[in-house]
């Protein structure tokens, strides 16, 4: 039995001594409707595609001849898909692959263009089919906002600057002539423009004062239009590391928009060997959670330091790369990272969504690694084949929360899930006004045995019923195959108040998004 009084998201690992199999009290969760917080910004739903393994090429761009139906290039499938998901937001081209990323390589016919080598990515040919065009045709079917990762690694300041300006500019100039000789007369709109990414690693190797130097000297020579302006973002640190987080919001904070972090969750936490996406031991969903729940340790570090370097809050702290990374599906290049996708890789999106809600004010964009086919994908495709992951569907079911205006909650007497020793909060729970002026709420259940009674209370407000939707299913690794690619998706969910109290059953290893009524 826990007195886990918890503000939401108080979501740490729970240290030492927790018995093995407790019997849960009920939960509650109280809502503060009356107080409302920041809003949550849709680009927290943000996408991730690189040129790498069958991301892009054969997973969403098939080219205009190809006899899977397609829109100029596109398949219509995937992108049909990836519409019902709102999708707010893509970055591309990398990841590492944006640092050996030459743009004037992807513009012009595509017959022409060079063919290269991506040697970060399985050493395969690049034919760059898809090029800067071929992408913003992309978002703008999707209806999303472009993210344009540039390249410091091996590029110039003067080839960054002119990259911007064949995007944005709008003027008499010969890039913006070359844009439309190129098909595009009207500039495209460049949501958010990255200078650079991992410069710790595949970026770089450099050292954090080395790369906010730099940082400064592109950005100078980044100029785009004032209502075509690109948010700036620096690209920053990982894991428990805040260093970067604070050279450069002290060193490049006046220049930049937005400094980027990236975590992985890995269930053994080694590179070497880290788990397997399907058939692994509850040990392993164990430390997945644990290891996701990390997210919010890290990403209070950083706000912390983000708020003694800029009180003022200009600076986002943006996730642009997060979630599962396992060993790689047997049989399959190693330099694809294809990954299966399970009720795990949904739980976990929903935590880190949780989370990301909690710190909406700093948090104002992420984007999950990665779309389709490479790591926790929402897709996963087979030739002509489609599918969706259990991930799709926790993106799809918190859809009511792009742009809901955060509400604060509480869970008292939360559970403990627990396992050697360690224990973590069994629910995890967010609340939000939506755009439509209902009241959503989000409850996952950590736990991958153990239902939950979580009783709710919203001061002020009649509880009568909610409606809703429940991901769950038998198995740890439940997924969607080609043969069975309905095996696990969204039921729907509904409860009543019975003697002026509503309490809904979280079943264990469980996603729901539900709306509260009256
Ligand atoms: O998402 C895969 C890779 O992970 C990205 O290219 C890189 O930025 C990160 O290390």
């Amino acid at each position: 039995m826990h007195a886990l009084k918890s503000t939401v998201l108080a979501l740490g690992i729970l240290a030492a001594a927790v018995s093995s199999a407790p019997a849960f009290a009920q939960v509650s969760l109280s809502i503060d409707a009356a107080k409302p917080g920041p809003v949550i910004n849709k680009n927290v739903y943000g996408q991730f595609a690189e040129h790498l393994g069958t991301g892009i090429y054969e997973g969403m761009w098939v080219g205009p001849e190809s006899k899977i139906p397609n829109t100029r290039g596109w398949r219509n499938d995937v992108v049909g898909a990836l519409k019902a998901l709102h999708v707010p937001l893509v970055r591309w081209p990398g990841g590492c692959f944006a640092d050996e990323y030459h743009w004037r390589d992807g513009i012009g016919p595509r017959g022409k263009r060079p063919v290269k080598v991506n040697t970060n990515w399985g050493g395969v040919p690049e034919n760059n089919a898809v090029g800067t065009h071929e992408f913003f045709d992309l978002v703008e079917m999707l209806g999303a906002d472009a993210y344009v990762n540039g390249n410091l690694g091996t590029g110039t300041p003067q080839e960054t600057a002119e990259w911007v300006e064949y995007m944005t500019s709008e003027g008499k100039s010969s890039l913006a002539e070359l844009r439309a000789k190129n098909g595009h007369p009207a500039p495209f709109k460049v949501a958010y423009f990255a200078v650079g990414n991992e410069a710790w690693g595949c970026g770089g190797n450099m050292k954090p004062e080395y790369y906010a130097s730099l940082y400064n000297h592109y950005r100078t020579f980044i100029k785009a239009p004032p209502q075509n302006r690109p948010k700036l973002i620096a690209s920053g640190g990982n894991d428990e590391n805040t260093t970067w987080t604070d050279v450069l919001s002290r060193d490049a904070g006046r220049g930049t928009d937005g400094i980027s972090f990236h975590y992985y969750t890995l269930p053994t936490g080694k590179w070497d060997k880290k788990g397997a996406a399907v058939g692994f031991p509850e040990s392993e969903w164990f430390s997945t959670m644990a290891g996701t729940l990390r997210m919010d340790e890290f990403i209070r570090k950083n706000v912390a330091v983000l708020d003694k370097n800029d009180p003022q809050k200009k600076i986002g702290f943006y996730v642009d790369e997060w979630g599962t990374w396992y060993d790689v599906e047997p049989g399959t290049n190693p330099g694809f990272l294809f990954q299966r996708n399970t009720l795990r890789d949904a739980v976990v999106a929903a935590l880190n969504f949780n989370i990301f809600h909690a710190h909406a004010d700093r948090v104002r964009m992420t984007n999950i690694a990665q779309m389709v086919n490479v790591l926790q994908a929402m897709i996963i495709t087979d030739k002509d084949r489609m599918l969706l992951t259990p991930t799709y569907y926790a993106y799809q079911m918190y859809v009511p929360f792009q742009d809901a205006t955060s509400l604060p909650v509480t869970l008292s007497n939360n559970s403990t899930y627990s396992m050697n020793g360690k224990g973590v909060p069994g629910i995890s729970a967010s609340a939000a006004r939506g755009k439509d002026g209902k009241l959503y709420v989000a409850l996952v259940n950590a736990n991958p045995s153990q239902a939950t009674d979580v009783s709710m209370d919203i001061p002020g407000q009649m509880v009568a019923s909610v409606r809703g939707q429940v991901l769950t299913a038998d198995a740890m690794d439940a997924h969607n195959t080609f043969d069975k690619p309905q095996a696990i998706k969204p039921a729907p969910f509904s409860a009543s108040a019975a003697g002026g109290k509503l309490t809904v059953k979280v079943p264990a290893k469980a996603v729901m998004v539900f709306a509260v009524e009256g």
